[in-house]
């Protein structure tokens, strides 16, 4: 990822993090993911009034990029208000892990202070992520290339 992907993503997840729908716990998430086609997708938190049924800001961009036609996620981004950077939850950590590489580069973000953004490689996040892969206890499961 070069800068100006970099500052691209980081902008996409700000933008989006302004359309959340986060009515229940006020905190609201922006995220974008790089595809290997080079393109940029964004999604934000969509809550609901029954609360378990929320979606998190990461998966929304994933299914954007998905929906769109993209397989890989070479980088994804994340932003929130608040004083702590939003580190992705568990689940999206391993959803990333689907289409993203352990090597793939996860930029997370302040509102506003998107020059601070503290780096870090999904791997790190994610040690062991849960894969299927064909010929290892996973059917005929095979990954899309
Ligand atoms: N949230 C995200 O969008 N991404 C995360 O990685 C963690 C949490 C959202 C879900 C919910 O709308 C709000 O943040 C509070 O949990």
């Amino acid at each position: 990822m070069n800068l100006a992907q970099r500052t691209r993503l980081l902008d996409a997840a700000e933008r989006a993090q302004r359309n959340a729908h986060a009515p229940y716990s006020h905190y609201r998430v922006g995220a974008a993911v790089l595809t290997d086609g080079g393109k940029i997708y964004a999604g934000c938190n969509v809550e609901n009034a029954s609360y378990g049924l929320t979606i998190c800001a990461e998966r929304v961009a994933v299914g954007a990029a998905l929906a769109a036609g993209a397989r890989r996620v070479r980088a994804a981004a994340v932003i929130a208000d608040g004083p702590d950077v939003p580190y992705p939850c568990g689940a999206c950590r391993q959803v990333l892990a689907e289409f993203a590489a352990d090597d793939a580069p996860l930029l997370v973000a302040r509102r506003g202070h998107l020059r601070q953004a503290e780096e870090f490689t999904l791997g790190e996040l994610l040690p062991h992520a849960f894969r299927l892969r064909a010929g290892k206890g996973a059917g005929n499961l095979k990954p899309e290339t």
